[in-house]
């Protein structure tokens, strides 16, 4: 089994958070079950992770960790029984613990900004720009799911590096619970490109614009807010945080995207 492989597989597959650390607001952990495998993928799989891992030791037990796009995965037990046959049924994973997180601590004191009416009607001005949305989409900066409360794709993937944002983003979207992943656009390396990209008040973080377009197929769209260099952002002043982000001027966008960019009250829009 091949790295993007592995990948694809976990990626598709129905991982569930452990009930208790709903109430807690943290989760430490999810699980998949290999009834809900082809068999063979299983088995292939935890080999994989055995075999590429790392060892970890936790509470004196030894465990084999895979590291991938912001998630530790492991199994228990044997891999195989002695007749070769999957022994293992369960393949766990929790958030990584080197992912480097953002400042952005306070989840509810984020959204609790954000409910006014002066916002709502900001974020229904925004998506009505937006417009329709067909296919896969990566919501990067994905926060406690803001986007999914005018959208609700199929295929969605989320990704953040702040675990208080994802927390609320799994208690507020159960359907898209295990959709929300704990990385950083630069350290995401995804199985494959997405049809639609969005950076929704979050693009301003992201390093490399370029790794918009390095995970974006171009068949559906890319949507992205930034900052304007006139700007100071809100939840910076209201939340007490300074997380570093990018000034970039009009002309500076229009060359990278190489597109015209749109004016938005204090955001330059790409949209492509
Ligand atoms: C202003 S919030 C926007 C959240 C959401 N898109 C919304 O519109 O409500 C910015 C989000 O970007 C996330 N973020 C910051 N740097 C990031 C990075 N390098 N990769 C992924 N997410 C990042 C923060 O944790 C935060 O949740």
């Amino acid at each position: 089994m091949t790295k993007v492989e592995f990948s694809r597989l976990v990626d598709q597959a129905p991982f569930r958070w452990c009930k208790e650390d709903w109430q807690k607001g943290t989760a430490p952990h999810a699980y998949t079950y290999r009834r809900n495998w082809n068999d063979k993928d299983f088995c292939e799989a935890v080999l994989f992770i055995r075999t590429s891992g790392y060892p970890i030791k936790f509470w004196s037990k030894e465990y084999i960790y895979y590291d991938l796009n912001g998630f530790h995965y492991w199994t228990m037990g044997e891999a195989l029984n002695k007749d070769g046959k999957p022994h293992t049924i369960l393949m766990n994973r929790a958030y990584c613990k080197t992912v480097k997180p953002t400042e952005y601590h306070d989840a509810s004191g984020y959204d609790e900004l954000f409910n006014t009416d002066g916002y709502h009607a900001e974020d229904k001005e925004l998506f009505k720009l937006l417009g329709q949305v067909k296919g896969s989409v990566l919501d990067v900066g994905c926060g406690t799911g803001m986007f999914l409360n005018h959208y609700t794709p199929k295929d969605y993937t989320g990704i953040d590096n702040s675990l208080p944002m994802l927390a609320v983003f799994r208690r507020a979207n159960k359907t898209y619970a295990d959709r929300g992943l704990y990385t950083t656009l630069g350290d995401f390396k995804p199985w494959r490109r997405y049809d639609n990209v969005f950076g929704i008040y979050s693009a301003s973080y992201i390093n490399d614009p370029k790794d918009f377009l390095r995970v974006w197929n171009g068949k559906g769209k890319l949507f992205l807010t930034y900052f304007k260099p006139t700007y100071n952002p809100i939840t910076h002043i209201e939340l007490g945080i300074s997380p570093p982000y990018n000034h970039y001027t009009k002309q500076e966008l229009e060359s990278i995207f190489d597109t015209k960019v749109i004016d938005f009250g204090d955001y330059y829009i790409i949209k492509k």
